[in-house]
C-alpha cells in the first residue's frame, strides 16, 4: 500500500499589496524588503473572509480535480469520500474551538470524514500529512484525507511594526492523499517515502502570539491597545531555519539513499528567500532545484508549501515518478520534512 498524492489545490485573495503600497503607510522601501527578504507583494484576505473560507476554496480544487481524473462522478461525491481532514494553521477560525477543518467538513459536505486542526506553526502542513498518512494506514477501511495548510496571518498583525508585518500573507492550498495499491517499497514504488518531524521547544519564545490563550487570558472590562500579533525574534528564528532547513534536506536524503540530483523540486516553506539561498549554499545544491514564490504571496505559513505544490503541479513542471522534497520550519519552534513521489 502506497499513500498518493492524487489532487492539489489553492486559494489566494484577490487584494494585492506591493512592498510600494506598504511603503506609503510605514517606514520601509522596496530595495529593504527585496533584499532582505525577497518579497514584492502578498495577497491579502479582505475582511468578509476567514481561514475556513480559504481552506474551503483550495479543497473545492482539489476535490474538482478527483472528478477530473475519473475518480468521483461529481464534487460532492468526492468530498463524500473523504475519511479525515486535517488542517494545519497558526489562525484558526476560532480560538480554541471548533476546528477549522470542522467548519471545512461542513462547507464541503465530507459527511464521513473525521475533522482536526494541528497547530505546529509553518510547519503545520508537513505535520499534517504525516498525520493523514498514519490515520489512513492505521485504518483498514480508510482510504482518502484532505489535507489542507492555510493562514489568515493578515489578522494578526501588527501592521505598524516594520520588522514583521511585510513578511506575511493569506492563503491555502490542499492535497488529496490516497492509499493505493501500488507498492510503497522496492520497484515501483509510489507514494511517501520518508519523513522527519522535529521541534526544539526551547525556541518557543522567539515566535508567539501571547494574547487569548489560558497564559495570557483577557480580562473583563480591560482595554486592548493593540490586537493579539505575532512576535517574533527575527534573527533567532533566521539561524534555526537556516540550520533546521539544511540538516532536515541532508539527512532525508542520507536516509534515502538520494541526492540533489534526484529530486525533481525541493518545495521549501516560504519565509524568506535569504534562508533558502543560504541552505543551498551549505549544501552546495543549486538554487534551481528550490521552487519558491515568496516574491508573489510572501510567508503564508502553513499554507505556503502546498499552495507552491499546487502551483508547480497546475503549471505542468511534474511528471509522474518525480521525486519531490518539501521542508518545513516555524513556531514551536518546529521544523519537518518529507520525501514523495509524485
Ligand atoms: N524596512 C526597512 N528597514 C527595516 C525593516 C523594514 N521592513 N525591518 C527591519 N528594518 C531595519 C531594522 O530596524 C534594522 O535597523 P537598524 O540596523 O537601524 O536597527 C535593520 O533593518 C536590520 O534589521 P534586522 O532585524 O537585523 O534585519 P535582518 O537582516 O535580520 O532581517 C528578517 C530581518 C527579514 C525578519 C530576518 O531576520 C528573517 O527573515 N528572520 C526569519 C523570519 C522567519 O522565518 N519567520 C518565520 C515565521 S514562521 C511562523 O511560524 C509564523
Amino acid at each position: 500500500m502506497a499513500i498518493e498524492i492524487i489532487a492539489t489545490g489553492r486559494a489566494v485573495p484577490a487584494q494585492r499589496i506591493t512592498n510600494a503600497d506598504l511603503a506609503k503607510k510605514i517606514d520601509t522601501s522596496d530595495e529593504w524588503i527585496r533584499s532582505h527578504t525577497g518579497i514584492g507583494s502578498r495577497h491579502i484576505a479582505d475582511e468578509n473572509t476567514s481561514t475556513s473560507d480559504l481552506a474551503t476554496e483550495a479543497s473545492l480544487r482539489a476535490l474538482e480535480q478527483l472528478v477530473e481524473s475519473g475518480r468521483a462522478d461529481s464534487v460532492e461525491e468526492a468530498a463524500a469520500s473523504l475519511d479525515i481532514i486535517i488542517v494545519g494553521t497558526t489562525t484558526p477560525d476560532f480560538n480554541g474551538f471548533p476546528s477549522t477543518a470542522c467548519l471545512v467538513q461542513d462547507r464541503i459536505g465530507a459527511k464521513r470524514a473525521g475533522a482536526s486542526d494541528i497547530a505546529a506553526g509553518c510547519t503545520g502542513f508537513v505535520y499534517a500529512m504525516e498525520m493523514a498518512a498514519g490515520i489512513l494506514n492505521m485504518g483498514s477501511q480508510r482510504k482518502r484525507a484532505l489535507v489542507i495548510g492555510a493562514e489568515l496571518l493578515s489578522r494578526l498583525i501588527n501592521w505598524e511594526d516594520r520588522s514583521t508585518c511585510v513578511l506575511f500573507g493569506d492563503g491555502a492550498g490542499a492535497v488529496i492523499l490516497e492509499k493505493t495499491e501500488a507498492p510503497s517499497q522496492g520497484p515501483g514504488r509510489r507514494g511517501l517515502m520518508r519523513s522527519i518531524l522535529g521541534a526544539e521547544g526551547d525556541g518557543a519564545e522567539h515566535l508567539v502570539l501571547r494574547r487569548g490563550g489560558t497564559r495570557n487570558p483577557w480580562k473583563k472590562g480591560e482595554v486592548v491597545e493593540l490586537a493579539p500579533h505575532i512576535e517574533m525574534n527575527g534573527r533567532a528564528v533566521y539561524n534555526f531555519a537556516v540550520r533546521a532547513v539544511t540538516e532536515t534536506i541532508e539527512t532525508l536524503l542520507e536516509q534515502e539513499g538520494l541526492s540533489a540530483a534526484d529530486l525533481a523540486y525541493i518545495i521549501p516553506h516560504q519565509a524568506n528567500a535569504r534562508i533558502v539561498q543560504a541552505a543551498a549554499k551549505r549544501l552546495n545544491i543549486s538554487e534551481d532545484k528550490f521552487y519558491l514564490n515568496i516574491e508573489e504571496y510572501a510567508n503564508t505559513s502553513a499554507a505556503s508549501i502546498p499552495l507552491a505544490l499546487d502551483e508547480v503541479a497546475r503549471a505542468g513542471k511534474l511528471k509522474k515518478g518525480d521525486i519531490i522534497l518539501t521542508v518545513g520550519f516555524g513556531a514551536g519552534l518546529t521544523y519537518a520534512g518529507n520525501i514523495f513521489i509524485w
